[in-house]
C-alpha cells in the first residue's frame, strides 16, 4: 500500500514534470513580437527599402533618377514626372507631368520616335510636352530639369 506522504511526492513531481513544457513554452521569447522589431518590410531585403525613393534637395528639385539611368532607358519616368533629353539639344532636358491633359491617362516615352504617346486616345505630345496630335489639345505641364553630377533633378 502507498503511504500518503509516497502519494503525495509521486503527485507533485509528476504535476511538476506536466507542466515544465508550458512553462518553458511561456519563458521563450516570443516569435511574432521578434520578427515585428527586426524585420524589413513586407517583400523586401533591404532596411532602406522602407525611405522614400525621391529626394528633396534645399533648392526645392527632387531627385528622379540618375543620368547612368535616364542614358540607359531613354528616358525616366516616375508618377509625378517624366524627363527626357531635347531631340534637338542633346544637353537639354525636359521634364513633364506624365499625365495626359485629355483625359488623364499615364503617357509613355516612344524612344524611337522621340516623343510621348498616350495609350488610351493616341494623342502625341513632344518632349518639351507641345501637342503633336490630339484629341488632347492642351501641353503637357512643364517643369525645370537639371543635372548635378550624376542625378537627374526636377522642381516639381
Ligand atoms: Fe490621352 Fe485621351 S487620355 S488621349
Amino acid at each position: 500500500m502507498i503511504k500518503r506522504r509516497s502519494f503525495i511526492t509521486y503527485f507533485s513531481i509528476g504535476w511538476l514534470t506536466s507542466c515544465f513544457p508550458v512553462v518553458l513554452a511561456a519563458c521563450a521569447p516570443s516569435k511574432s513580437s521578434t520578427q515585428v522589431t527586426t524585420t524589413n518590410p513586407p517583400g523586401t531585403g533591404d532596411p532602406s527599402a522602407a525611405k522614400p525613393i525621391t529626394q528633396k534637395t534645399a533648392d526645392g528639385f527632387t531627385v528622379v533618377g540618375s543620368v547612368t539611368q535616364l542614358e540607359k532607358a531613354g528616358y525616366l519616368q516616375t508618377k509625378e514626372v517624366a524627363v527626357a533629353r531635347d531631340p534637338a539639344n542633346p544637353k537639354q532636358l525636359f521634364a513633364v507631368n506624365p499625365k495626359c491633359t485629355h483625359q488623364g491617362c499615364d503617357i509613355k516615352w516612344v524612344a524611337e520616335e522621340k516623343k510621348y504617346e498616350c495609350p488610351c486616345h493616341d494623342s502625341d505630345f513632344a518632349a518639351d510636352g507641345k501637342v503633336l496630335k490630339g484629341p488632347a489639345t492642351k501641353p503637357l505641364t512643364t517643369y525645370s530639369a537639371k543635372i548635378v553630377g550624376n542625378q537627374v533633378l526636377v522642381k516639381v
